[in-house]
């Protein structure tokens, strides 16, 4: 897991938490430094905002930014300002030391920091809301499922059998884990959609996978020429949309009916046609 710490001005704290809770939803930690306060933000690789984004929205406060690596395990302190998310008015994500949710939310557990995917960054909170809206109907394949948090929440939703792929040990596991602290099943194993062939399908596919891989997607198509009939593409960053829509419909025929920005990502959703 990766600490990412700001270091700003007192004087200027407060305008720039306002500005990094933006960017950070699942919340920051605060630390007292005298004539200074320090903003962390902890996340898996990948998860935590990028540092020209965290030196844009702290700006002229900005003294200095401390990037660490901790153990997963690393002690109770953040665990006091890691905050649930609630998604589309269906979804609780939240870690195992939380509360429950109210009834009627349906409870996602996501032990955060072992994998992507807490549920608070744009591209997972983006693919869940599409998610959310899905008749839910038959079963499901998750690229780079990471913590497994898209996967669990479609076998929270009714969609079913669940199935999820990553190229990461790390995400295999965590997402093995995750789903059994859900009681929930998911089918999950290793696959690297560059090199171990064409991505596998399933009647619903979420792949909230960078832009690039994205196209290489597009690019091999299905396992089995197999051609999902909702894929919710999501990881990709709004001006590559596109782009990325366009190389589904020529390989693939999915037609995109919906598009959702959040910060500066996008996701799409792409149907078969009729
Ligand atoms: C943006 S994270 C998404 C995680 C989770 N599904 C979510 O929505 O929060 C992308 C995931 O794709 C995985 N990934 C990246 N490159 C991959 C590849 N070539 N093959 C399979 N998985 C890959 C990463 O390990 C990571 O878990």
């Amino acid at each position: 897991m990766i600490r990412l710490a700001v270091r700003v001005r007192r004087e200027q704290a407060e305008l720039a938490l306002a500005e990094l809770l933006v960017l950070a939803p699942q919340g920051v930690e605060e630390v007292d430094l005298g004539d200074r306060i320090e903003y962390a933000v902890y996340g898996a690789p990948g998860e935590v905002p990028v540092l020209p984004d965290l030196e844009a929205a702290v700006g002229g406060a900005l003294v200095e930014v401390v990037t660490t690596e901790v153990a997963d395990d690393w002690g109770e302190r953040w665990r006091d300002f890691h905050r649930p998310i609630d998604v589309a008015g269906r979804l609780h994500v939240r870690a195992p030391w939380h509360p429950e949710p109210a009834p009627g939310l349906l409870d996602v557990v996501i032990d955060p920091g072992q994998a992507f995917g807490t549920g608070a960054h744009h591209t997972t909170r983006l693919c869940l809301e599409v998610l959310a809206e899905l008749e839910p109907a038959g079963a499901v394949m998750d690229l780079g499922c990471g913590s497994g948090v898209l996967a669990i929440a479609a076998a929270k939703l009714g969609f079913g059998p669940v199935a999820g792929v990553d190229h990461e040990r790390e995400s295999v596991a965590a997402t093995g884990e995750n789903a059994a602290v859900n009681g929930v099943t998911v089918v999950v194993e290793r696959h690297d959609l560059i090199h171990d062939g064409p991505a596998p399908a399933a009647p619903t596919v979420l792949a909230n996978l960078l832009g690039p891989l994205l196209l290489r997607v597009a690019a091999d198509g299905f396992a089995g020429g197999e051609v999902p009939r909702t894929l919710v593409a999501s990881g990709l960053l709004a001006h590559e949309a596109d782009e990325i829509a366009a190389a589904f419909r020529v390989r693939t025929g999915l037609e995109e009916t919906e598009r959702r920005l959040g910060g500066e990502w996008a996701a799409l959703r792409l149907d078969r046609p009729a």
